[in-house]
């Protein structure tokens, strides 16, 4: 499935990047996650890390409560077993999101508690991995395969949200799956939250792994929004520019 529209630089603003007067509007995309001092996401074995404050965590529930729907690959599944809920004791009357999963080798865990809370699941996969997700996810979650792999087709699952009514969509990480958005130019706007600490480690996953840029022409620009302190760290909005 091929996307069609302006998804590239060309255009940031969401609702200038739809897909002509036939066809959905791109969702407005966001990245956000939070990071140490020294730029690092997790432990460098991947265990997590408590970076947020209390001030941030309600800042990003009131954000996931303002989204339709919420990304993360399947890495931060395994790893962090993320409820992607809004949270009831932080947002009075938290809307049910559609939860997203980038699972191309179906990783995903069939206990995993996201199935647990509220909205639907979907799991965005590959067609080869499809029919056993589907076999061993049962009704849990709906499994959709975009393109052959090996990775997920990112401009197909874009364009399937826009479908089915998805304006906002948050992108919670991992760094692998935050290098993939916005490389290929879907990502809108980054926030990021600065905690105070120092994890170290070059092995330590960072807010975009990946391959990373090939050369300076791949390097992703960014325009300074604003900046403010949040209890003991640093919140930052960024708009994505594109390639600089
Ligand atoms: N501090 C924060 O804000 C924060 C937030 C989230 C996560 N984390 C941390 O981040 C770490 C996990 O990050 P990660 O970079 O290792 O992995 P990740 O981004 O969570 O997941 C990446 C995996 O998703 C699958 N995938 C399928 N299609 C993809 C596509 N088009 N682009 C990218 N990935 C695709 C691939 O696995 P398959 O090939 O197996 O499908 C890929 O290896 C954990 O340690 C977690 O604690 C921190």
């Amino acid at each position: 499935m091929l996307i069609r529209g302006n998804h590239g630089w060309g255009s940031m603003d969401p609702r200038k990047a739809g897909d002509g007067p036939d066809g959905p509007d791109s969702p407005w995309v966001c990245v956000n996650f939070a990071m140490s001092a020294d730029g690092k996401l997790a432990l460098p074995d991947g265990t997590p890390v408590e970076i947020s404050s209390e001030e941030d965590m309600l800042r990003v529930h009131q954000m996931r409560a303002s989204s339709d729907a919420i990304l993360v690959g399947v890495s931060t599944i395994v790893a962090d077993d993320p409820k992607l809920h809004v949270s009831p004791e932080r947002v009075r009357e938290p809307p049910a999101l559609l939860k997203v999963v980038l699972d191309s080798s179906g990783r995903t865990p069939t206990d995993a508690r996201l199935f647990d809370s509220p909205g639907d699941t979907l799991i965005a996969t590959v067609d080869g991995t499809a029919p056993g997700l589907i076999e061993r996810l049962g009704d849990r979650a709906e499994v959709i395969p975009f393109g052959p792999g090996p990775m997920v087709h990112l401009p197909g699952l874009i364009y399937h949200l826009a479908c089915r009514g998805v304006q906002k969509l948050m992108v919670e990480g991992g760094g692998e799956t935050i290098w993939s958005f916005v490389s290929t130019g879907l990502v809108d706007e980054v926030r990021c939250y600065v905690g105070p600490m120092v994890i170290g480690g070059g092995g330590s996953p960072t807010p975009a792994d990946g391959p990373g840029a090939e050369d300076l022409s791949q390097v992703i620009g960014l325009e300074l929004m604003s900046a403010e302190r949040l209890g003991e760290g640093m919140w930052m909005r960024y708009r994505v520019t594109g390639r600089r």
